[in-house]
């Protein structure tokens, strides 16, 4: 079947279509239609079914007969470990781990934080929760305690699930201090704590509040699954707005099992018992998707890698792995083969390897910059498929559909919209845009099954950020334009969302920081282009009046204060100090305008600019650090 064929049977029948899909997944009770619409502009779907996210993900393979096969190899340079877990040992780990939260009261509707690093424990405390309708949220390891503590005092966990450390190539990051500092800081109090010790860290237990994993899995008996209906959550996702407070991306149950089960042969071309590697972390909405569920959902087997693509031990970690193991389809963000072709740029770590099993290889995240898709392309021999999506669908929105049909490439697009998306392109006052001209992209509602129905406790936020804008359409956050063919160019954020090495991060949240500096009377944090990481932070701060310390001390303060409290992830390490910032005349800072002026690309100046002389100041300041870069 050709893709027009497919995005075709969709478009004329939406519901007979996902109820179609929905037989790849094994019901409790089968839902009796796919959409439900009684409330638009809010949307669910499958919800009067019955289902568990586990016994899909893990139960069902055994009963079939997968028991022996791999579920998850787990594969760790920094720590010099490597497992394989089969899917009937998976079933153990996890029915223990549901039994023991199970044991302490945790039921259906509870929610639980997983802090987790890189480990197959990760993955058994997500099946673990969902197993019993608890619904989890996965916090990254990159976020200082003062984010656990504000995603703690949001979601209102019974309990937390941490490791006791993760493992930094030049530094183990000891998690414990870090949960115990956050729950000191937050309201809301979680009843109890499973700490999961490494061997590289081990943690203090703090008495009647902490329990060590393995002692409370062996006192309980194993848990069995739980039916959930279709629209009950299966997790909530943190993720950055243009605030300090992340936003909490529901999933829910019935569509994400559907969704995500459908892209691994429609996107990623893969078969039941190929091995597909995601190389992210389950902290993202990546490691979520295509670490965790999808491939399991599946019957595949998922690659659980603990290193970077570079310096752990070198840059041909990922061919290393990718041979191995046998890596069917990789999926990676742009910024990881940046790093890459940077140290090898012959590539000659990629010849040291036979990847005669690799079929293609993923980027998603950022931008693909036309350099780094040749590059890959080429040193690969492989197709190199750009796509986008975000935290907020789960699940690509623009691919080229590999296991329906290869499209043309056209590098630089992430090509067509797959089933489920109709996408639009709509000038500010949501006058709906031709071929070619540029505006912001949205989705006609209702949004696809596996997507967010709702941002965790704040549904006048869900409509406010994504709905309110455009009425009928699913505003994107992203600016573009789609081409004669049909191909989706994706220019730039409509907000404050900065992209820093594939990592999703908030200037507004980075501007609450440096605020709260005694020194600082006011402040602007905006993305500037990056050659490694795609963009990096920099700050620019006016300081009170009469303020006369040290500047170096200063920007080195606000350095620190960053880190602290947002976390080493936002590689915040640019100030730039002041004595005005450019606005217009309504006291709007310009911050694109600066964005323009240090990636030195041409702007118009905005006409209603208050004093076009604070233009050359900032300019000239941004001159001391180097940019705009040659
Ligand atoms: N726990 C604790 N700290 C972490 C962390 C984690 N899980 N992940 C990153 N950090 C720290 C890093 O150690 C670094 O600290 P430093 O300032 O002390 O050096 C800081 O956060 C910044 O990390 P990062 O921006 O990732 O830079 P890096 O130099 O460690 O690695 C890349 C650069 C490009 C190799 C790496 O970012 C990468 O592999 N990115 C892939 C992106 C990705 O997986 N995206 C998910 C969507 S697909
Ligand atoms: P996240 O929610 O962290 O996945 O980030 C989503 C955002 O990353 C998108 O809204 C885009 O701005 C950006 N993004 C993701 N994938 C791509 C891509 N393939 N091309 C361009 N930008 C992308």
């Amino acid at each position: 079947m050709a893709y027009r064929d497919v995005y075709g049977a969709w478009q004329s029948d939406p519901d007979g279509w996902w109820m179609e899909q929905a037989d790849a997944i094994d019901w409790v009770r089968k839902p009796s239609k796919a959409l439900f619409d009684d409330h638009p502009p809010m949307y669910e779907w499958f919800s009067d079914g019955l289902v568990n996210t586990c016994y899909n993900a893990v139960d069902r393979h055994v009963e079939a007969g997968r028991g022996q096969q791999a579920a998850i190899i787990y594969d760790s340079p920094v720590t010099d470990n490597k497992a394989r877990i089969t899917y009937a040992e998976l079933q153990q780990k996890v029915a223990r781990l549901a039994g023991a939260l199970a044991s302490r009261g945790v039921t259906k509707g509870d929610r639980i934080i997983v802090y987790m690093p890189m480990v197959p424990e990760a993955l058994v405390a997500m099946l673990a929760c969902t197993r019993i309708g608890a619904i989890h949220s996965v916090v990254f390891g990159g976020f200082a305690s003062h984010e656990l503590a504000t995603r703690i005092d949001d979601a209102r966990p019974k309990a937390v699930i941490a490791g006791s450390c993760g493992i930094e190539p030049a530094r183990t990051v000891a998690y414990k201090p870090l949960l115990d500092a956050a729950i000191d800081e937050a309201h809301h109090k979680p009843e109890f704590c499973i700490i999961f010790q490494r061997e590289q860290l081990t943690a203090d237990l703090v008495p009647g509040r902490d329990v060590d994993w393995h002692e409370a899995q062996d006192k309980a008996p194993p848990a069995d699954c739980v039916a959930v209906e279709g629209n009950h959550p299966v997790y909530v996702l943190y993720t950055s707005g243009t605030t300090g407070q992340p936003k909490g991306v529901v999933r829910a149950t019935g569509g994400h099992l559907v969704a995500l089960y459908w892209t691994m042969k429609n996107v990623y071309d893969v078969d039941p018992g190929d091995v597909f590697w995601a190389a992210s972390d389950v902290g993202w909405v990546v490691g979520h998707s295509y670490i965790c569920y999808a491939p399991l959902l599946h019957g595949n087997t998922t690659v659980v890698f603990e290193g970077k693509p570079v310096g752990t031990p070198d840059p041909g970690t990922f061919w290393r792995v990718i041979e191995e193991h046998n890596v069917r389809s990789f999926f990676t963000a742009p910024t990881a083969f940046r790093a890459i072709k940077r140290e090898d740029p012959e590539g000659e770590y990629i010849r040291k390897h036979d990847l005669s099993c690799l079929r293609a290889l993923y980027l998603a995240g950022e931008r693909a910059d036309p350099d780094t898709v040749n590059w890959a392309a080429e040193k690969l021999g492989v197709p190199v498929i750009d796509h986008w999506w975000q935290t907020e669908t789960g699940w690509p929105v623009v691919t080229n559909p590999m296991g329906i049909e290869k499209l043309p490439v056209k590098i630089g697009s992430p090509t067509v919209p797959l089933p489920g998306y109709d996408l639009r392109i709509l000038d500010h006052d949501g006058n709906e845009l031709e071929p070619g001209h540029l505006g912001s992209i949205v989705i006609k509602l209702p949004l696809p099954p596996g997507t967010l129905p709702t941002l965790w406790n704040a549904e006048d936020r869900f409509r406010k950020s994504y709905l309110d804008h455009f009425p009928g359409y699913y505003e994107t956050g992203d600016a573009g334009y789609i081409d004669e063919d049909g191909y989706l160019w994706i220019m730039a954020r409509t907000d404050d969302v900065i992209n820093v090495a594939g990592h999703r991060l908030s200037t507004g949240a980075m501007e609450e920081v440096l605020a709260d500096h005694p020194d600082v009377a006011e402040c602007a944090v905006i993305g500037v282009a990056d050659e490694l990481k795609g963009q990096l932070p920099m700050g620019f701060i006016c300081l009170t009046k009469g303020v006369d310390r040290s500047h170096d001390e200063i920007v080195t303060e606000c350095a620190a204060m960053v880190r602290d409290r947002i976390g080493p992830v936002a590689a915040y390490r640019m100030t730039l100090v002041v004595d005005r910032l450019p606005k217009t005349r309504s006291g709007k800072i310009l911050r694109r305008t600066m964005i323009s002026i240090a990636d030195g690309v041409e702007f118009k100046l905005p006409a209603t600019i208050d004093d076009p002389a604070i233009i050359d100041e900032i300019a000239d300041r941004l001159k001391t650090l180097g940019y705009p870069r040659a």
